[in-house]
């Protein structure tokens, strides 16, 4: 049996996926920061498919520490359960803020949790994702689009717009997946990043002020069930051979904005690198 990861597994569009993987047959880790949370999306899940093959771990992904302490329980489980292989890592987790924001690290929320906390996770499990010639999937966003990464003040400190650092992390995700399959095709390493379209969740509704609070109870309103973004994980995740693209919305290959170049994608894991204390050139051996 396939092992998944799943990052924000305990509601959303996290959540859904998980489900609909474990209906495949997957045996999915889900990781979630709120112990009640997890334990409600655990037995939610299974009492939707008794059958299911799902466990939770707790990790609050805004901080390094966290992601390094969560990856190490998920490699020890990999090496005693799945002959250290791991299927798919789909890097979900995800938050909007009203203001600026840092983690202990002194990173931008938006920047640290959409971005760093899959770019270090994945590190990490990396060695386990090349034994399984695995898939890494991000959940991005239409949002990537219209705007340039700010590389002088990647945290965006001065004048500080909430909306352009939840973009801005959304490019990020892109640049990810397309410089990891720049860098580990060749080891079989497949990188794609979701569109989940807009998604009926709580998203907007968590740790933001009254007025993004307020807009995104409005907006959601016409935002699909998270079950139609499911199927497009599924899809990823099933293909065999693994299908060629980045950028998938419904299943389907999309275009994606024109900053998503390899020189950018460079420039991101080197400044991404540098904030992590990792060099994914040198990956450690399971
Ligand atoms: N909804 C949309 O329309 C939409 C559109 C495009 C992209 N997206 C992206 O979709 C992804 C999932 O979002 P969603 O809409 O499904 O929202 P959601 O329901 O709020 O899901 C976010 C998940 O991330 C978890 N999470 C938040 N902060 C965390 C932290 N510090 N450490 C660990 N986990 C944390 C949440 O845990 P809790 O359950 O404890 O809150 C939840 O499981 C995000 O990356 C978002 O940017 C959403």
């Amino acid at each position: 049996m396939d092992t998944i990861v799943i990052t924000g597994a305990s509601s959303g569009i996290g959540l859904e996926t998980a489900l609909l993987l474990t209906q495949y047959g997957y045996n999915i880790i889900g990781i979630g920061r709120s112990e009640y949370k997890c334990k409600q999306a655990n037995e939610w899940i299974i009492s939707k498919n008794p059958k299911a093959k799902i466990k939770f771990y707790l990790a609050d992904l805004l901080h390094q520490r966290e992601v390094v302490r969560v990856a190490e329980q998920i490699i020890q489980y990999l090496n005693e359960n799945c002959n250290g292989k791991l299927h798919a890592i789909i890097n979900n987790a995800g938050c909007v803020r009203s203001w600026y924001m840092t983690t202990d690290e002194g990173y931008e929320h938006q920047f640290a949790l959409n971005h760093l906390a899959g770019f270090l996770l994945t590190y990490k499990l990396l060695p386990a994702l090349i034994k399984a010639k695995g898939r890494v999937i991000m959940t991005g966003s239409e949002s990537h689009k219209g705007i340039k990464i700010n590389w002088d003040n990647i945290m965006l400190y001065r004048r500080y717009n909430p909306l352009v650092a939840y973009k801005q992390s959304k490019l990020c995700n892109m640049l990810f997946a397309k410089g990891l399959n720049e860098r580990y095709a060749a080891e079989g390493i497949h990188a794609y990043v979701v569109d989940p379209g807009l998604v009926n969740t709580d998203i907007g509704n968590k740790e933001t002020g009254m007025l993004v609070n307020f807009i995104w109870s409005l907006r959601k309103r016409y935002g699909v069930s998270p079950a139609v973004p499911a199927k497009t994980y599924a899809f990823l995740c099933e293909q065999s051979p693994p299908p060629d693209g980045l950028y998938y919305y419904l299943c389907k290959e999309k275009k994606y904005s024109r900053q998503v170049t390899s020189q950018n994608a460079d420039r991101l894991f080197a400044l991404s690198e540098r904030l992590c204390g990792i060099q994914y050139g040198k990956v450690q051996k399971l």
